[in-house]
């Protein structure tokens, strides 16, 4: 999901999407979509706003060039993050779904491993899996409250006294129902189809299961400016002194074996700096 205005963080969003702004050395969607593929996604539809959709079109293409198919549609108004729902029922077909926001960054041990489980969960037991980070502002996402036995029991959005310090992060994985159910959603009064209404549908259906991510995470939202120079700071700190990169879309790909050793070579190519050429030739 890459549409919205990115109204907090105006005027950079004034002319460019919020999501292809600049995080360290890559455009914030790579983060979002490093996540996809790590889960094995690769029928992947991006939804944009009218405006920006060739902007995407012309950073991402057909997503061949990293063993992917990116499909694209544009909301016309920012509806609410669960319209990406209704939106989208035509590509969902009768499979089940992962949604993830563009503006979300995840990082942490075991992340790769978590992410096929939520997809093999959601294959053989349907529901919804989502995960939750313990923040210092919770009041700004939405909040669940889980009971002794770890398990969802509360759902707000945004709630002016949490009832926990955990959010629910732009990470959603879902059956088919997601999309019947969207329908029913009715408009909050921010004027948005509130994801958060369509996860309560799954709490009432007892077939919602919450995951914590634990405390050697990083989850970051990039919504504001704090949030954005933070996020750059964090990969720059990682990659320099860790010598791994978050997000390279070339890595995951080669990796999962979605691309040959020729593509991986014409990425190589385009990269103006010799240490991210290094960084892909010693995966070659
Ligand atoms: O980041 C996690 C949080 O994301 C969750 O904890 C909240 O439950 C969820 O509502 C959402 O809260 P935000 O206030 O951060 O949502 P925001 O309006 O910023 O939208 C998130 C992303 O989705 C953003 O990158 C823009 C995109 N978006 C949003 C809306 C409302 C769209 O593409 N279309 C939309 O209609």
């Amino acid at each position: 999901m890459a549409g919205g205005k990115g109204s907090r963080l105006y005027p950079l969003t004034q002319s460019v999407s919020k999501h292809l702004l600049p995080i360290y050395d890559k455009p914030m969607v790579y983060y979002p979509l490093s996540v996809l593929m790590l889960a094995g996604i690769r029928d992947i539809l991006v939804i944009t706003t009218p405006e920006h959709q060739k902007d995407y079109q012309q950073l991402l293409g057909n997503g061949e060039q990293w063993g992917v198919q990116f499909n694209y549609l544009a909301q016309s108004q920012p509806r609410g993050i669960a319209d990406a729902f209704i939106l989208g029922r035509d590509f969902i077909e009768q499979d089940s779904i992962c949604l993830i926001l563009g503006d979300n960054l995840f990082w942490g041990q075991g992340f790769s491993e978590q992410l096929e489980r939520a997809v093999q969960r959601i294959k053989t037991q349907g529901g919804a899996n989502l995960f939750a980070c313990k923040v210092n502002n919770p009041h700004h996402f939405g909040v669940v409250e889980f009971n002794s036995n770890q398990q969802a029991i509360h759902l707000v959005e945004k709630p002016q006294q949490p009832r926990s310090d955990f959010a629910i992060t732009g990470l959603y994985f879902y059956d088919q129902q997601a999309v019947k159910w969207a329908q029913s959603i009715r408009t909050s009064a921010r004027g948005e189809k509130e994801i958060t209404a369509l996860n309560q549908y799954y709490l009432q259906a007892q077939t919602l299961h919450v995951e914590k991510l634990g405390r050697g995470f990083a989850w970051m939202d990039m919504g504001t400016p704090e949030s954005l120079f933070e996020a750059s700071q964090f990969v720059e700190s990682i990659q320099g002194r860790r010598g791994y990169k978050i997000a390279c879309l070339e890595e995951v790909a080669w990796t999962k074996g979605w691309i040959d050793k020729s593509q991986l070579q014409t990425h190589l190519a385009r990269y103006p700096n010799p240490r991210d050429q290094e960084y892909l030739k010693a995966l070659l």
